[in-house]
């Protein structure tokens, strides 16, 4: 497959040190408004990494589904691959694009499992369709099959007819505590702004670097 030499190019206005805003996750709060109001249709899609036990990075998606001074939320399946990278390997990285502005965020730090209670809560605002998934799935494990997994899931259907679906033990969340953000913005002829924000020695604060593109 051969692709453009060239492409895109980026032309959005500059990202200046006085733009940004000294709490990054309030600048990423900006940006996530701005990129959803720029009609990009998943702004909250992140593209999160983990180490694996072989030591080897493993990437998929996941979505933000809450965004504190503490960190970043994401739910998922605690038997998932990433789950079990996750519980061995703390480190993660999650990266956000939103092509419509030429913006590009990349987060590093720990993550820590949700409380129980954020979890359950969640999980009981979700479709009812995706609640019936989430118990019918052990995800990342071999298939048994799609129309094994449909079976399971009209087994569940019926178990629970006209009842709450309770939350699976094996389904949870985690909380990326940041330690590094980096806000890049594209520019024309690659000449890209790049800042990023480092902890400072003062407890709860930050220090912000420009890169070069
Ligand atoms: C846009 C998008 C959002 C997704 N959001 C989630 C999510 O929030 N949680 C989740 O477990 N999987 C989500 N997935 C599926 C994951 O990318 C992945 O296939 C699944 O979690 C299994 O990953 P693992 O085997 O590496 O653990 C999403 C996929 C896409 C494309």
């Amino acid at each position: 497959m051969q692709f453009p030499l060239e492409r895109p190019e980026y032309s959005s206005p500059p990202l200046a040190r006085a733009d940004l805003h000294s709490d990054p996750v309030a600048q990423l709060t900006t940006w996530l408004e701005e990129a959803g109001a720029a009609g990009n249709p998943l702004p909250e899609a992140m593209c999160l990494s983990t180490v694996g036990e072989d030591g080897g990075p493993a990437s998929r998606m996941v979505l933000l589904k809450g965004l504190q001074p503490e960190g970043l939320d994401f739910f998922t399946c605690l038997e998932s691959a990433k789950a079990s990278h996750l519980a061995a390997d703390p480190r993660a990285c999650v990266d956000f694009w939103w092509s419509s502005l030429h913006r590009q965020v990349a987060i590093g730090g720990q993550v820590e499992p949700l409380r129980r209670q954020v979890v359950e809560e969640y999980f009981q605002s979700r479709p009812r369709g995706s609640q019936v998934a989430a118990t019918a799935s052990r995800q990342s494990h071999e298939s048994s099959g799609r129309q094994e997994l449909e079976e399971r899931c009209l087994e569940i259907e019926a178990r629970f007819k006209g009842l709450p679906i309770p939350c699976p033990d094996n389904w949870g969340g985690f909380r990326l505590a940041p330690d590094r953000f980096e806000f890049w913005q594209g520019r024309e002829d690659r000449l890209h702004d790049r800042f990023v924000y480092l902890p400072s020695e003062d407890a709860g604060a930050w220090r912000i670097k420009r890169l070069d593109p």
